[in-house]
């Protein structure tokens, strides 16, 4: 099965993305993660992505296009993938389309910006893995060390105030447009994000079997 995770930056769905792949056991292709790894070891595309990225602003469409493009094409994602973070644009959702893969199941999950405001000021990421917790919601078995690792936790750099609302401005313009798009190719679930990452995974995984 072939499944976009659609919502605003903060709304779970790199948290939802990361239970539903070992359920249905399908990878998962999250582009805010492939870009943070280029911008990590230095690459090209990393030093172009790293301005917009940090201002919370999105990268151009072409990069993420190419990202998308070559990573669909490997031999994991031929029984199924999950989205998380593409497309966030309508012009890279018809770039999806023109690629002839046909989507499943677009999942919407939606979280008030009140909410997401809180949610993201408490988010910390392991500077080595990656891996997403929360000093409230989803909180390490010791303090600051990733429980995966024992890399340190730390905060985003698009995770303070300021960004996340910029964040918040560029996916009410950009992206909220998507779930019409798909609505109209009757893809699309709109689930409301609840106040447990349980909860809201067996939202999710209703709507995706229906
Ligand atoms: P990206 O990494 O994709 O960021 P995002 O979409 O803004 O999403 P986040 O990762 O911030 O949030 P999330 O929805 O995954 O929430 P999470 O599960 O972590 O992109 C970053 C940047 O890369 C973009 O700004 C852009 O510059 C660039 N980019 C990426 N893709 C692009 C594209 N296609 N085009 C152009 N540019 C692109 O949850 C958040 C917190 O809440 C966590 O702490 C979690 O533990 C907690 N939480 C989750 N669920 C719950 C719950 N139910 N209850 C309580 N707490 C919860």
């Amino acid at each position: 099965m072939n499944i976009i995770l659609l919502g605003a930056p903060g709304a779970g769905k790199g948290t939802q993305a990361e239970v539903i792949c070992d359920r249905l056991n399908i990878p998962t292709i999250s582009t805010g993660n492939i870009i943070r790894e280029a911008l990590k070891t230095g690459t090209e595309m990393g030093l172009k992505a790293k301005s917009f990225m940090e201002a919370g602003q999105l990268v151009p469409d072409e990069v993420v296009i190419g990202i998308i493009k070559e990573r669909l094409a490997k031999d994991d994602c031929q029984n199924g993938f999950i989205l998380d973070g593409f497309p966030r644009t309508i012009p890279q959702a018809e770039a999806l389309d023109k690629m002839g893969i046909e989507i499943n199941k677009v999942i919407d999950i939606e979280v008030s910006d009140e909410a997401i405001m809180k949610r993201m000021s408490g988010r910390r990421v392991c500077e080595k893995c990656g891996a997403s917790y929360h000093v409230e919601y989803k909180r390490p078995a010791k303090d600051g060390v990733c429980d995966s690792c024992a890399g340190a936790l730390v905060q985003r750099k698009d995770d303070h105030p300021d960004t996340v609302k910029a964040r918040l401005e560029v996916y009410h313009n950009e992206t909220e447009p998507l779930k019409d798009y798909y609505d109209r190719q009757g893809k699309l679930s709109v689930v409301e994000g609840q106040d447990t990452v349980e909860s809201t995974t067996a939202l999710i995984l209703k709507a995706i079997e229906a």
